[in-house]
């Protein structure tokens, strides 16, 4: 598990397209730092939710912090999969910083730091900023699980028994759909980004070359 606390994207000025100086650090959060983002999540529809022992330290993850203060902005969490898939599990801009552009720069460094990883990668998410993002990225959009399975009975054992497994071995996560189910009556239906590793490497290319 990565625990690197340097900042990953070189440098700590802000990125051309958010407001505050931000700088992206993959390691795992403080306890106080995963108490701000579960509450939030825990609110949320949208998002099934992580426990904090999995923001501390049990899942690879990146903080987006400010680049004075050290506060943090925003998390992203990734739950690398049995073979060779990775999963965008959870990315959270705290309410107060959305919609400044901060999405975008937590979800580029961290698809540049996975680019390099060679495995495939997998998001869910609804309609809106976030898919917005894995359209950029190079994420093939799925309009939900039916349509990426219908590609073949590989693609279908892998979603709905080898991914599924292993994304449900939570008891936090058990805990949180019935909860979110019956308190924020969500459905848990999503739609599903994949990316190729090929894709991956050629969109950082990109985006390096955009910016150098
Ligand atoms: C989703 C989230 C991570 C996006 O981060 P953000 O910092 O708010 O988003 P950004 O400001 O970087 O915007 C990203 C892009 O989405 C676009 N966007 C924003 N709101 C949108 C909306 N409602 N519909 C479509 N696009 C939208 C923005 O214009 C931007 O594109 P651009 O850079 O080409 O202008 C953040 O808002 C968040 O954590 N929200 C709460 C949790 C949530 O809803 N998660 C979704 C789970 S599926």
């Amino acid at each position: 598990m990565p625990t690197d606390r340097t900042a990953y994207a070189p440098g700590a000025d802000a990125a051309p397209e958010t407001r505050v100086p931000t700088e992206v650090q993959r390691r795992p959060l403080t306890r106080d730092e995963a108490r701000v983002v579960v509450a939030e999540i825990r609110d949320s529809p949208k998002i099934t939710g992580y426990s904090p022992a999995e923001w501390t330290g049990g899942r690879d993850t990146f903080a987006l912090v400010h680049g004075d203060t050290g506060e943090l902005v925003g998390a992203l969490l990734v739950h690398h999969l049995l073979g060779d898939w990775c999963e965008v599990a959870v990315m959270y801009i705290l309410k107060e910083h959305q919609g400044q552009g901060h999405g975008r720069r937590l979800m580029r460094a961290a698809l540049d730091a996975l680019a390099t990883s060679g495995k495939r990668q997998l998001m869910f998410f609804t309609p809106g900023p976030i898919a917005v993002l894995a359209r950029d990225y190079g994420f093939r959009v799925y309009e939900d699980e039916a349509a990426y399975c219908a590609q073949g009975p590989s693609r279908w054992f892998f979603l709905k028994v080898v991914y599924k497994l292993q994304w449900r071995w939570s008891l936090y996560r058990l805990r949180e759909i019935r909860r979110k189910r019956r308190v924020l009556d969500c459905d848990f239906t999503f739609q599903l980004g994949v990316l190729e590793p090929e894709t991956a490497r050629r969109k950082a290319e990109e985006f390096r070359n955009v910016t150098t």
